[in-house]
Order: C-alpha cells, then sequence, then structure tokens
C-alpha cells in the first residue's frame, strides 16, 4: 500500500514549496535566502514564518513547526499524509500510483467529486430549461442577476421526484454512488438520509426528515415527471424506492478552495421549512469544514472576509461587489473554519442576521476569529434583518460605510455586557465590571486597554482609575498562566514517539548535539557517509531512535543513489518529525571542514556511550520498537 518513493521524489520535485505556501500565507519581505509571512500556525503580528525556495523547507521561529512541502499540507490542511499527497499530486497534474485499499478510497473521492460536478451542471442547465421557470421568476424576485447566477453556478431542482436520478443514471453513474453522495435518499431513509449529524447551533437542516420538506409543495402540475395525482409520494417510493433529496430547490454548489464540487446547498424556492438542506457528510464533504463561497472569496483584494449566515446574503453582497462574502454551512461557525479564513485574511467582518440568534451567533464567533490573531468587527445593520435586505434598502455605498465605522468586537462586547446587566443596582454594576474588565483584560494593546477602561468607568460611573488598575490585576493572573502554559508546550512536545526522543536527549546532551550533527552533516555533503562507514558507524549508535531512523533514511539513500535533500528526507516524515528535523537541519554547520567534524562528532557519540555505559541491547530494543512503528501516516 506503500506509494513508490520515486514518485514521492518526483512530487517533491514538482511541487515547489513557494508556490504551494504562497496558496495560504503572503509570502513577502524577501530578506536573505528566505521568503518570510505570517505564520499560518500559530497568531502572530509580525512575521516569523520563513520559507526557503533552495532549501525547499519552511520554518516558524516563533512557534518552532517546521518541514518540506508535504508536511505543509498536512498542518495546514489538517489531513494525512496520504490526503496530502493526494493534493500535491493533483496540483501537480500527477497520478498518484495506484495501489491497494486506500487508492480505492482515493479514487471513490475523484469519482464522487466528479459526479458532484455532473449534477451541479445538471441543476445549472435545468434553471434556463422551461421547467426552471419558478427557480427564476425566484431569482428575479431577489433581485439576483444572470451574472451572479453563473459565477456561482446557481441551479435548480425542480419539484420531482427523479430527476436527478435519472439524468445521473444515464450517464453511467450507480444508485449506490448517488447515495453515498447524499443525492439520492432510498424509501425508508437508511443511514444516508440529507442533512446527516446536526452541528449544533443555527443548524437548520440537522433535523430534516425524509418527506417533511417536499409536503408543502403540492401545487399540482408543476410536477414533469408524470407522478402527478396525490399520493405521489408513496406510489412512487413503492415502485421505485430511491428519489432525489433535493427537490424544488434553488441549488448553490458548494465549491472548496481547491475547486472541487464536493456537495450542495438547496435553499428553498420560497417559504417552506427547512430552509437550507445541505449535503449531508460525505467522503468529499465536511460542513464544518468548509464555507459557502469561499473559493471565489480567496482571490478577493478587499482585505478582508465577511461572514454572513445565508447563501442569499452572500450572494447579494458579491453582485453588490463585496466579493469577500462567505458563509458557514448551517453550523455555527467552528475552529476549523476559523482556521481556514485565518489562511486568506487578517481581517473579519460578522454580518450575520439582526436577530437574536444572529447576535448570539457573532459573540461565540468573535472569540474564535480573534484566537487566531484576526482583527474582528461587527456591523450593526440597524432595522435590516440581513445583509440582503440592508443592500436593497440603503446599497453598496452604505454598506461600505457601514462596514467601515462599524464597532470593532471590543466595543460591540461591552454593549452586549452591558445589555445584559441592570446597571440601577449595585450588583448590576459590579457584575458588569467584573465581565467587562476581564474582557478588557484580554486586549493585546495598552491604548486600546485604556481608551475602553475610560468607557466602562464612565458607564459603571466610577473612575477610569480604578477601572485600570482591576483590567491591569486580571491581565497579570492571567499572563502567568499563559507563561506556564507556554512553558510546558515548549518541554513537552506533542508527538508521543518524539517525546520519548526528547527525554533521550535530555539524558545525555552531548551524544544528542554529536548526533545531530552527524545527521547535518551528511544532508550537506552525502558524501561524508564514506567517512561514516569508513568508521564503521551505524544505526545502532545513536541514542535517538530518531535521529537512528532519519540516519537509517540517509544511508538507504544515499546506497541507491538518490538525493538526499532535505526536502526528500522531510517528505518521509509526519510534522512532528519534520519540524524537529528542521530545527536540527536549520544550525550551522561549517561545511569546509566537514570531514574532520564528522569525524568529530562520530568519536563524541562513542566517547559519550562508553561514559555513560549505557547497556547496548536495551538501546538496540528500543530502535527496534521504534523501527517497528516507522510507518508514518499510514504508509
Ligand atoms: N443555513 C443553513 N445552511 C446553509 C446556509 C444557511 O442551514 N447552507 C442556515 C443558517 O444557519 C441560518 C438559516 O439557514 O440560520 C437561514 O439563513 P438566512 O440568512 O435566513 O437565509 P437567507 O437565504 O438569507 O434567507 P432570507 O431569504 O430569509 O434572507
Ligand atoms: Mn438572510
Amino acid at each position: 500500500m506503500a506509494i513508490p518513493e520515486s514518485f514521492l521524489d518526483d512530487l517533491v520535485n514538482r511541487s515547489d514549496i513557494m508556490e504551494v505556501v504562497s496558496g495560504y500565507v503572503r509570502l513577502t519581505k524577501p530578506s536573505g535566502a528566505n521568503m518570510f509571512g505570517l505564520c499560518p500556525f500559530h497568531g502572530e503580528k509580525t512575521p516569523s514564518f520563513a520559507v526557503n525556495p533552495e532549501r525547499q523547507m519552511y520554518k516558524c521561529f516563533g512557534c518552532g513547526k517546521g518541514g518540506g512541502v508535504i508536511n505543509f499540507i498536512m498542518e495546514i490542511e489538517n489531513v494525512p499524509y496520504r490526503d496530502a499527497v493526494e493534493i500535491l499530486a493533483r496540483r501537480a497534474g500527477l497520478t498518484v500510483p495506484e495501489s491497494g485499499a486506500s487508492d480505492d478510497y482515493a479514487e471513490k473521492r475523484r469519482r464522487m467529486l466528479d459526479m458532484n460536478r455532473d449534477a451541479a451542471r445538471h441543476f445549472y442547465k435545468l434553471l434556463s430549461s422551461p421547467i426552471g421557470g419558478a427557480a427564476r421568476d425566484y431569482l428575479v424576485m431577489r433581485g439576483i442577476s444572470k451574472e451572479i447566477v453563473t459565477r456561482f453556478g446557481i441551479g435548480v431542482a425542480p419539484d420531482s421526484w427523479t430527476l436527478l436520478l435519472d439524468a445521473m443514471l444515464k450517464k453511467g453513474y450507480t444508485s449506490q454512488e448517488l447515495l453515498e453522495a447524499g443525492l439520492v435518499r432510498r424509501k425508508g431513509g437508511s443511514g444516508n438520509d440529507g442533512g446527516g449529524r446536526g452541528s449544533g447551533g443555527k443548524d437548520g437542516s440537522g433535523n430534516e426528515s425524509s418527506g417533511k420538506d417536499s409536503v408543502g409543495n403540492e401545487g399540482g402540475g408543476k410536477d414533469s415527471g408524470g407522478n402527478e395525482g396525490g399520493g405521489k409520494e408513496s406510489s412512487w417510493k413503492e415502485s421505485r424506492g430511491t428519489y432525489d433529496v433535493f427537490r424544488n430547490r434553488l441549488m448553490f454548489p458548494v465549491i472548496d478552495v481547491r475547486g472541487g464540487v464536493i456537495g450542495f446547498s438547496g435553499r428553498i424556492l420560497g417559504d417552506g421549512e427547512p430552509k437550507y438542506l445541505n449535503s449531508p457528510e460525505t467522503l468529499v464533504f465536511n460542513k464544518s469544514r468548509n464555507l459557502f463561497a469561499l473559493n471565489i472569496a480567496k482571490k478577493s483584494k478587499a482585505g478582508m472576509l465577511i461572514l454572513a449566515e445565508g447563501n442569499i446574503d452572500v450572494v447579494s453582497l458579491h453582485q453588490a461587489g463585496f466579493d469577500c462574502a462567505v458563509a458557514s454551512l448551517g453550523t455555527s461557525l467552528t475552529a476549523e473554519q476559523v482556521k481556514l479564513m485565518s489562511h486568506y485574511t487578517e481581517k473579519a467582518v460578522i454580518a450575520f442576521d439582526s436577530d437574536e440568534a444572529g447576535k448570539r451567533a457573532a459573540l461565540r464567533a468573535i472569540p474564535l476569529l480573534e484566537k487566531t490573531g484576526m482583527s474582528v468587527k461587527v456591523v450593526d445593520m440597524g432595522a435590516s434583518k440581513d445583509p440582503d435586505e440592508f443592500l436593497k434598502k440603503h446599497g453598496s455605498d452604505s454598506f461600505k460605510t457601514l462596514i467601515g465605522r462599524s464597532d470593532n468586537h471590543i466595543a460591540y462586547r461591552l454593549q452586549t455586557i452591558k445589555n445584559d446587566c441592570d446597571l440601577s443596582s449595585d450588583e448590576g454594576r459590579l457584575f458588569y465590571l467584573n465581565a467587562a474588565t476581564m474582557l478588557l483584560s484580554e486586549l493585546g494593546s495598552k491604548p486600546e486597554r485604556e481608551i475602553y477602561s475610560a468607557r466602562v468607568a464612565e458607564t459603571a460611573g466610577i473612575s477610569p482609575g480604578s477601572v485600570l488598575a482591576e483590567v491591569d490585576r486580571k491581565l497579570k493572573v492571567k499572563t502567568a498562566k499563559q507563561r506556564k502554559d507556554f512553558e510546558k508546550k515548549v518541554t513537552r512536545p506533542t508527538a508521543a514517539a518524539l517525546g520519548a526522543d526528547r527525554a533521550q536527549r535530555e539524558k545525555n546532551v552531548y551524544s544528542a548535539v554529536a548526533e545531530e550533527g552527524v545527521v547535518r552533516c551528511l544532508v550537506l555533503d552525502p558524501m561524508l557517509m564514506r567517512t561514516a562507514s569508513e568508521l564503521g558507524f551505524s544505526a545502532e549508535e545513536f541514542t535517538s531512535p530518531f535521529l537512528a531512523k532519519v540516519y537509517g533514511m540517509l544511508q538507504r539513500r544515499i546506497s541507491e543513489a538518490r538525493d538526499v535533500k532535505e526536502a526528500f528526507i522531510l517528505s518521509e516524515l509526519d510534522p512532528g518529525e519534520a519540524s524537529r528535523l528542521t530545527g536540527i537541519l536549520d544550525k550551522p554547520e561549517a561545511l569546509p571542514n566537514s570531514e574532520r567534524t564528522i569525524r568529530d562528532y562520530i568519536e563524541k557519540i562513542r566517547a559519550e556511550k562508553f561514559k555513560a555505559g549505557v547497556p547496548d541491547t536495551d538501546l538496540l530494543l528500543e530502535i527496534k520498537k521504534y523501527r517497528e512503528k516507522k510507518d508514518i501516516g499510514g504508509i
């Protein structure tokens, strides 16, 4: 089931790290050999994320993450090794060689994406056909232009039971495949019902049950399929058993940032429940990890992302010139969606509906967005219920002004805290002060803390000085805790395998430094492997199982006359290991004396071992154990 190494080398060769990283991080400020950008793996305001085009490596000097192009994709897309290879292969126009079960998985995914694309085309075509009349009327009524329809690939699933099913069967897809993609459903509703698991919050689709959304749409002869008459559902199901999930809906294809049609959102034409029906979780669709319209918004030059609730709001914003609008897919905003957003922008503007639910959703979203270092604003649309209505009433210039003067999240949150308190009572004021100072103590900037402390003081009717003092006190408590957490993180690596390895390193730092030196020398100059062999040096002499493994990899590559460039070695490691190795390779090494250097290192390793009297058998056992676990990332 392994991916052939020659393929991996080829893939790494063809996947320029600069190009790949640039898809996620804005790289600027060429400085020396490196390009710099804001690290996508931790929140920061000044760039400490470096990419080295020469060595095809990245490294963050802030959080320490580093590696090659495959590790980068694994980390940033949060996918296993195999998927990262798939993503890069697709990008490079290569096909991962077929073999074994996991290829079936990739193949299945590919086929599902193809099928979804075909389904999207089908819906889109129907919109301009005679049967699309009702949907066209609806679009006119909502003022959605033809151009926008095309840009988003909006289509229609007419009020019929098998239009999609028939069309797709004709194209050669099976009903089983359609079931797995959540496009059709079987009588009695097996586990493949639309909606899937509800994701909590404002999820309009989680509780969708078969039939419920269809009952409201009778309206007689509209249906072209010849399923006329009452009780059409039951007779229908009996005759064939399988039927379209999306009916009488305006269809929005959900397209991921790589351009794949991963699923659909269907908005009911007119009123009815549920308003939105989304594809269920499938091999290619995960609601909580995607955002509607991000495929378009990611190209925006606006320098921000506007977060709306409904797809209609998004489409309407785009039509008004805000090409940076996105929406979560009926879930309350998830950490994964936020992470995804943070790859494209540092500025989030929340434009949820103005109702209570929308306000609550905004309050939940703010801290999530903030955590990644994004600045967050919330627009207040006053009497308008949502962006769509606001734009219709006041136009896009007004919306722009609204964004410009919209409260930043601090003012917004202070206001919400205030709304919750009865400031006429002492308890109420105390409650307000406590919540408000807690909020202010989270602000990174001192001037901000001062300005808003003054505001809070005014609201609560006490002196600004005492508010600020309380904020500072809370801040101190928090910083102390953060420092502790941070230190814990630095000394305790996450990956279990590396944990043991580092403990080993601490046991004998001298040997560890020398072992790292050996590996570094060999990467810099593979010819030095000869020196090591002359000295009879072998992987078993490492105290670090991790470095022993890397040494083994180098040895094998060198003996097979394959390239040992960092990028190739890194491509065989998981992100935790890659970060560790990047850190090791990053230290300067005096190349001119390298033959001498590697001898010294090896001598040092042997001297240390002699001193420590490490029982060889234990060590060998440990190395062996580590080796057995070496099929990293499921390869
Ligand atoms: N929603 C959903 N699935 C989507 C998009 C939205 O379940 N793909 C949910 C949202 O969470 C929201 C609700 O549907 O709670 C409706 O959002 P709304 O803004 O009212 O939708 P619009 O299409 O803009 O509706 P309207 O025409 O009423 O403005
Ligand atoms: Mn809306």
